[in-house]
């Protein structure tokens, strides 16, 4: 007899991060439902806006990915309200709908929970946000473990920053590499990138896992931007002078991380799970890696 497959469901099946997850848990053979905002054929319409009367997706989940958020800095500063409606009163809405029926839950967070003042805080650091979006990610964090009342149903997954080739940033470093033209990247802006690929294997094995808990993804390295656009330009065989530093003080830039890394000891323990490489993740970077769900 063969086993039956799990469904999934992915909260914010067309965000970068759930539409790449959505993808992999499909070509593993296993159902999935996307959910969007937008009325799409396909797609569960669901707007975190605006919870009330929400319909249920028929069905029972065996795990459910809550990707969806109002994840700007500057918007969540801007506008705090409306998205705590999405972040933190939406997202426990439809995280309470799930666990009521023993669904396994992961939700993305991120190393905006911490100030970035203190180097590679672990899973048990005591979250210490500086921005709207990190204090919502950690007010959402935070009643979630108490909606689980101990049952390790919800895992909690802070990410570092992802980067794919059409990130803003590294289309445009790639663009001027390719064009042997110098430009200039920011030297006092860090972070510790990952890859679209390990974040979507790292949430695949947490699922598969059942694991509940606070986890970290991070990559190993903390550089700035400039010098990550230096090590794109030699793994390219292109000169690393095409590119200067420049300074990002006069941009209203939110975070600022001194200390962009994760610590992922409990990671690590539980999970099995690596710092990603930063080797590793920029050859993959510029191979334009097959991504595992291909
Ligand atoms: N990417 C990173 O570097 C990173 C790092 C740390 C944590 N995270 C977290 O990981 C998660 C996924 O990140 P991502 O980069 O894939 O996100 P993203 O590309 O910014 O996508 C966000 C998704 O949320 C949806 N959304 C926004 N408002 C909504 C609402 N009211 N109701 C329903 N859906 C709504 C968006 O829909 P529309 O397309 O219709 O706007 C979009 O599909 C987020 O929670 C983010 O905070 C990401």
């Amino acid at each position: 007899m063969r086993a039956s497959k799990a469904r999934f469901l992915i909260v914010g099946g067309d965000s970068g991060i759930g539409a790449a997850l959505s993808l992999a848990v499909a070509a593993r053979g296993n159902a999935v439902l996307n959910t969007s905002r937008k009325r799409d054929a396909g797609n569960f319409h669901l707007d975190l806006a605006d919870m009330s009367g929400m319909p249920e997706p028929e069905g029972e989940f065996s795990c459910a990915f809550i990707c969806a958020a109002r994840s700007g800095f500057a918007d969540c500063e801007q506008y705090p309200h409306d998205t705590f409606r999405v972040n933190v009163e939406g997202t426990l809405a439809v995280a309470r709908a799930l666990l009521e029926k023993g669904c396994f839950v992961v939700f993305l967070s991120s190393s905006a929970v911490f100030d970035g003042s203190a180097p590679w805080p672990n899973e048990f650091s005591e979250p210490h946000p500086t921005t709207e979006y990190g204090r919502q990610k950690a007010a959402a964090e935070k009643r979630l473990i108490e909606l689980d009342e101990g049952r390790g149903l919800v895992a909690i997954v802070r990410l570092t920053k992802v980067l794919t080739e059409t990130t803003p940033a590294i289309a445009r470093f790639s663009e001027h590499i390719r064009n042997k033209a110098s430009f200039e990247a920011f030297s006092d802006l860090r972070f510790s990138p990952l890859s679209l690929r390990y974040v979507v294997e790292s949430l695949l094995k947490i699922a598969s896992m059942k694991a509940g808990g606070v986890f970290h993804l991070s990559g190993d390295s903390e550089l700035s931007y400039a010098d990550f656009a230096k090590r794109m330009a030699a793994g390219m065989n292109v000169d690393p002078g095409l590119v200067g530093d420049t300074n990002s003080s006069s941009l209203q830039i939110h975070f600022r991380p001194k200390f962009p890394g994760l610590g992922m000891a409990r990671t690590a323990e539980t999970i099995g799970l690596k710092p990603e490489p930063l080797d590793i993740m920029i050859e993959g970077l510029l191979a334009g890696h097959r991504q595992p769900w291909q």
